[in-house]
This record gives structure tokens, C-alpha cells and sequence, in this order.
């Protein structure tokens, strides 16, 4: 946010940093939760370096302010940067990105850093850390240590640790800071368990506001989702052991709208189960009720989730206990082991030793163990509950590609999952929270039809209500119907394209000319994962699709959706060179988009008769006037 925006104005961090003692602030650009905790953990460890820290979120203040930092002596501003979609930054650091660029702000005399996170799976590798880092310095301000990049690919953890080893060195060498405080953990919230309270001010798993779950008040958003009912949950998968899930949530009366292309996120909750089996291992009451507060007042946040609650429904919906745990969280944990060999075990993955890394590598990321293998596999390991609580990070909602139409569907939201589901090394059963949750979510028996001269009797409640919000996407269909496209979606990445095929075949339903629709889907077997096989083959038969298909395990050789485009080059050409049109990626298929670019950008060559760079300039292009869209997910 920025000086002009009015609500941000007199929300300042400079008086902040000032009237606390402070002289390091952390800004985050986050989107799930890991880039607050990065800055989180820096503005923590600050005290150590004789720098108070304190972390904000850029969307809750004035930005502009960053010229005005060198008012405070031996000041530093982090910033922990990821990057979404295409290069973009996350919805909170938006305004602070685009007043980076069109703007022109003195920054000299701005100390600062940059840690980005991002994921090399994506084209735009940590595009937006690259660009701040860069621009800061253009506009005067001074690197005090150079950019790191994490990626989630592979160990953001790793990446993040072995950044702040160099971080914090030069950030003494800078300031000339020469004596170091001791490394001791402080808690940042202050427990109370209540025994006495009035239970309509316990919260029970709403997002943010009390009751909004039982009280449903539109707009619904992030913080606010709306309680759909599924009316429809079927397998889309023939045979096989996996499953693939097509539902449907009513939205009918919700005053919710959404685009053929946008996301529709679901709030899950954690298995009771596990839930179950870490209060055991604690050893607590999962019922007491408590409440956590920050001990930081000048914090913007007060609790680490809505407070007061249980303990049972904190480790339910607002935690994350399935995830590997970071490295911090295990340094926390050594100190509650009453073996040795426990303790030391836990440290030492908590370090940046090269054996520490190693094993923190293997046993917990290779081993996937989250909290509760954990604390099963150290069993001298009993940390105080409300630790646990203030550790974890929060319990992430899980966005899909809608996969139908607003057009054609206006009321009803439909998804396409693949169920998670899978044995770890240690032979565990790992299922995946929101999709496993999915699964049971059974819509109630719809009643026979009553007969005619009878009024009918009401619905009966649904009990597969689910939490959901829209999220709007740049993923869109060309705006005139007679726009050629392609679309390239193996497995469910299928899901978009439902969508605009259902309607296209509207538009040519409604006699306007429709341009080339085009599909490349693949899968394993047809006679196994070819899901919405009838609907595709329907969408041909009337005209409306012309469809390419990959088998990839019904031969010898693996035969991808890439293959198949190779085999086009014309038409690919004829659709993006010729004929103006769109052409769309999708998926969760590790490097399906990147082998998809590189098949483009060698069509541009061969058929427009372009030398690698023009090819690049030529893809740059359609990417700016969303004529090359992906929608990727890992
Ligand atoms: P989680 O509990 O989150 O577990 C998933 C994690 O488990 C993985 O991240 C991985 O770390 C681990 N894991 C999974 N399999 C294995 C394995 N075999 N071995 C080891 N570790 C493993 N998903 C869809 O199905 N359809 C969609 O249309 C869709 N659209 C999406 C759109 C966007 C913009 C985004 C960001 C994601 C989309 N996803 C989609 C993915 C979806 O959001 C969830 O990530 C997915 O459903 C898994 O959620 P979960 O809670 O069931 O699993
Ligand atoms: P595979 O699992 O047999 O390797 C949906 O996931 C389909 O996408 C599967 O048939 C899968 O094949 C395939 N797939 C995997 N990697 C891919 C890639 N790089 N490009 C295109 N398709 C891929």
C-alpha cells in the first residue's frame, strides 16, 4: 500500500520502528503462509544481533515510507518475496510492486535485503525476488547481503537456512556489529487456558470472523468462505487404484459469481485420527479451551488463529500437522527431549552442518515425517501442547480449476481431483488432507420425486457442506468466440478446459461462429484414467472439439501430449502464427509446461522462420497480450 491509498495512511511503520526501539523490519510478499514465516523468523532472530525486529505484511502500510528508513540509525529492511503464476508477486505485495516500478523514489541511504521463494518448476523462476533486489538498488537504496532464491521444488528450507548463515554475517560486518546475544528461543505468544468461558465466544473453525460459518453474510471471500453443499460427487476414474473425483458445489443464493477459468478454493480440516493421536501423544485434554496472545503488542497480529478455542479444534482446522516441519520448529523441539540421543539428533538437522543438512534431508524430508511421525519416532520428545500450537504454521485452503462454465453452470462450481494418497518410507499412509476429506463428502440421497398433486416436502439437510471461496484468475478464454485455440491439459489438467469447451459448444449452439477448438489430453490408459471420455467424444461428434489424445502406458515407449504436438506443427502454427489464436497449458504433470514451451518456441522457429531470440521475443509477446497462458500446478 501507499501513501495515497487512504487505508493505509497514518499506518506507519517508521513510527513503529521507532517508538519500539526498533531498527529491522521484515516485509513479506506471501501467498501460503511461508514468506511471513521467513520474515517471521528474521525479525525474531534480530535480537540476537542486537537488531529488534518486527515483521509486516506491505499491504498494511505505507510503502512510500521506505524513503524516510534512514531516519533510524543502523537500520535494515528484509524482504521475503514469493512468486506466483506467471511472474507475479502475491496479492499482498502488489501495490508495493507496481509502485517499484512505475515509480521513482530516492532510496539512498535504504538498507536492505532480499530472500525469494520460488519454485523452478514454473517459467519466471523467482521473478519478482530478482526484480526487487535489482530495482531497490537502481533507485540508491544499498544491498547489505546478496539475494537469495529458495525453491519449494526442491528444499526451500535448505535454500533458506544456507542463505541466512551468509545473511546474518554480513549484516554484522556491515553495522559493525561485533558481539552476538545468546541463541535462546523466546516464545512469542502467551498461553492462557481458560476454565471459565462463555462457549458463544469459542471459535470453532471459522476462517476469521465468530460464527460466520453458522451466520453465512456475503461477500464471501478468502476470509469468509461460503458452507456449499455438494450435490454431486462422482468417480470419474473406469479402473485402477487411484481416483479421480468430479464435484459439484451449489452456490445457488450465495450472491457468489465466478469466470470460466477461475479457481475455486475448499477449507478442509485434518483427519480426526491424527488429530486424536497427537493429543494422546502430548498427553493433553484436546477439549481444554485457550487462548494464545502475542507478546510483541506492537504486532498487527494478536493470535496465531482465531483464539479462544480448543485445542481439538486448533490441530483440526487451523494447523498444519501433515507438512514437513521446518528446521526451526525441530531446533524448538530438541529442548523438550528427555533422551540425549533424541535431543541431539533434532538439533543437529535443526543446523547448517553439512551432516545436519544431510540428515535433516533424509529423515525428514525423504522419510516424510511430519509432527506426529515425529514425535511417534522420538518418544522421550513431549513438548507443551500450546508450543506445538504456536509452531506450525496455519492450515492452508486448497485451490482447483473449476471445470465448468459459469455460462452454461451460473449456480454450480464443479472440480476436478486426483485423490492424494500414498505410502511414505516409512511406511506410513499418507493421505492427502483436502482431497481424502473430499472423499467422504457424500451429497445426501436426492428423495424420489413426490407425485404431482403433492406439495413436496423440503430437502433434507446436507451434511457434505464445504467451505469454498472463488479466487478470479487471468486464465481466460479470447474474448470473440471466433479466436482459434489450443489447449494442452494431460491428466487434471483437463479441468479449465471443461469449461471452455462447455462453452464454446454453447456459443456454436447458439449460431456463432466458433473458431478451431482445440484439446491435447493425456493420460495412462484409456481404459482406466480417461476421464469425461463421453463428454469429450460427444464435444466431437457435434463439432464443437477437435481432440488429440495420449495414452502414455499403453505401449512400450511413453507417448505424451508433447509427442502428439510435435507431430502438429502446422496446425500449432497455423492457430498461434496465422490465425492470431490462444493457446493454453495446464496441469500438474511435473515438466509438461516447460516441454510445452520448448515445443512452441521451436515452431515459432521452424514455421515463422525466426532465430532463437526473435522465437523467445515472438512467446514474450503472446504471454503479455494472454495469448499463451499457463495455469500449472506441482
Ligand atoms: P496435501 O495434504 O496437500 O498433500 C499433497 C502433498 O503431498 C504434495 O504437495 C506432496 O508434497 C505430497 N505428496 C503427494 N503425493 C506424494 C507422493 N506420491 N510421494 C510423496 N509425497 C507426495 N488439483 C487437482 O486435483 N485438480 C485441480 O484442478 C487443481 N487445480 C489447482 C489449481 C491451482 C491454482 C493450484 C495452486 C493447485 C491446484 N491443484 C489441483 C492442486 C490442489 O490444490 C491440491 O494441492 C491437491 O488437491 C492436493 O491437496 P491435498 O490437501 O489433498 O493434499
Ligand atoms: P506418465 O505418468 O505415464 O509418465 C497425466 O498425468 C498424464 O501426463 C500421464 O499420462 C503422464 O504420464 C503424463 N505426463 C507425465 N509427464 C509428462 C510430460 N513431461 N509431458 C506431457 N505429459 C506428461
Amino acid at each position: 500500500a501507499l501513501g495515497s491509498s487512504s487505508d493505509t495512511s497514518g499506518n506507519s511503520f517508521i513510527k513503529k520502528l521507532k517508538t519500539s526501539g526498533r531498527s529491522l523490519v521484515a516485509f513479506y510478499g506471501s501467498q501460503t503462509g511461508t514468506g511471513e514465516e521467513f520474515a517471521g523468523r528474521l525479525a525474531k532472530e534480530g535480537v540476537r544481533y542486537q537488531m529488534k525486529g518486527m515483521v509486516a505484511d506491505p499491504e498494511e502500510y505505507d510503502m512510500g515510507e521506505l524513503i524516510n528508513m534512514k531516519e533510524i540509525p543502523n537500520s535494515l529492511a528484509v524482504f521475503c518475496l514469493a512468486t506466483y503464476g506467471e511472474g507475479d508477486p502475491t496479492d499482498n505485495a502488489m501495490d508495493f510492486y507496481e509502485w517499484l516500478q512505475n515509480g521513482s523514489a530516492d532510496l539512498t541511504g535504504l538498507n536492505y535485503t532480499v530472500f525469494g521463494l520460488g519454485n523452478k518448476t514454473y517459467e519466471h523462476y523467482n521473478a519478482v525476488g530478482i526484480y526487487v533486489d535489482q530495482r531497490l538498488e537502481e533507485l540508491g537504496a544499498t544491498r547489505v547481503c546478496e539475494l537469495g532464491l529458495g525453491d519449494d521444488d526442491a528444499n526451500i528450507e535448505d535454500d533458506f537456512i544456507t542463505w541466512k548463515d551468509k545473511f546474518w554475517p554480513s549484516v554484522c560486518e556491515y553495522f559493525g556489529i561485533e558481539t552476538m546475544g545468546e541463541d535462546v528461543s523466546i516464545r512469542q505468544y502467551q498461553l492462557v487456558e481458560h476454565t471459565e468461558i462463555n462457549t458463544d465466544r469459542v471459535y470453532t473453525g471459522e476462517v476469521a470472523r465468530l460464527h460466520s460459518l453458522k451466520n453465512q453474510r456475503p461477500p464471501f471471500d478468502v476470509k469468509n468462505p461460503y458452507l456449499a453443499p455438494i450435490t454431486v460427487n462422482r468417480e470419474l476414474h473406469k479402473a485402477g487404484n487411484r481416483s479421480c473425483m468430479h464435484i459439484e458445489f451449489n452456490i445457488e443464493g450465495s450472491r457468489m459469481r465466478y469466470d470460466t477459468g477461475d479457481h475455486c478454493a475448499v477449507y478442509a480440516k485434518n483427519d480426526d485420527e491424527n488429530v486424536e493421536k497427537l493429543g494422546k501423544l502430548l498427553g493433553v485434554n484436546l477439549d481444554t479451551l485457550f487462548t494464545l496472545t502475542n507478546t510483541d503488542e506492537d504486532s498487527s497480529k494478536k493470535h496465531p488463529f482465531p483464539c479462544p478455542t480448543s485445542y481439538r479444534t486448533a490441530l483440526t482446522y487451523y494447523l498444519d500437522i501433515t507438512s514437513n516441519p521446518r528446521t526451526h520448529i525441530l531446533k524448538e523441539l530438541s529442548e523438550y527431549c528427555s533422551n540425549p540421543e533424541e535431543q541431539v539428533k533434532l538439533k543437529s538437522m535443526a543446523s547448517t552442518s553439512p551432516e545436519g543438512k544431510q540428515l535433516y534431508n533424509s529423515w525428514i524430508i525423504q522419510d516424510n515425517r511430519n509432527i506426529l511421525h515425529i514425535l511417534e519416532d522420538m518418544p522421550s520428545c513431549k513438548p507443551p501442547i500450546d508450543h506445538i500450537c504456536e509452531l506450525l504454521p496455519r492450515l492452508q485452503c486448497r485451490y482447483y480449476s473449476i471445470s465448468s462454465s459459469s455460462k452454461l453452470h451460473p449456480t454450480t462450481v464443479h472440480i476436478t481431483a486426483v485423490r492424494v494418497e500414498y505410502k511414505t518410507p516409512t511406511g506410513r499412509l499418507n493421505k492427502g488432507v483436502a482431497t481424502c476429506w473430499l472423499a467422504d463428502k457424500k451429497p445426501s440421497p436426492v428423495s424420489a420425486p413426490p407425485p404431482a398433486e403433492e406439495e413436496s416436502p423440503p430437502p433434507p439437510p446436507s451434511t457434505a457442506l464445504v467451505p469454498v471461496f472463488i479466487r478470479k484468475s487471468q486464465f481466460k478464454l479470447p474474448t470473440r468466440p471466433q479466436t482459434p485455440i489450443i489447449m494442452i491439459g494431460p491428466g487434471t489438467g483437463l479441468a479449465p478446459f471443461r469449461g471452455f469447451i462447455q462453452e464454446r459448444d454453447l456459443y456454436r449452439k447458439e449460431g456463432k461462429p466458433v473458431g478451431d477448438t482445440i484439446l491435447y489430453f493425456g493420460c495412462r490408459k484409456k481404459s482406466e484414467d480417461y476421464i469425461y471420455q463421453e463428454e469429450l467424444e460427444e464435444y466431437v461428434a457435434s463439432g464443437t472439439l477437435k481432440l488429440y489424445v495420449a495414452f502414455s502406458r499403453e505401449q512400450q515407449q511413453k507417448q505424451y501430449v508433447t509427442h502428439l504436438l510435435e507431430k502438429n506443427k502446422e496446425e500449432l502454427w497455423n492457430v498461434i502464427g496465422e490465425n492470431n489464436g490462444h493457446l493454453y497449458v495446464c496441469g500438474d504433470a511435473k515438466n509438461m509446461a516447460r516441454d510445452v514451451h520448448n515445443i512452441v518456441v521451436s515452431v515459432i522457429k521452424e514455421k515463422g522462420n525466426m532465430e532463437e531470440a526473435q522465437a523467445n521475443t515472438y512467446l514474450k509477446k503472446m504471454e503479455a497480450q494472454k495469448r499463451y497462458s499457463a495455469d500449472v500446478w506441482s
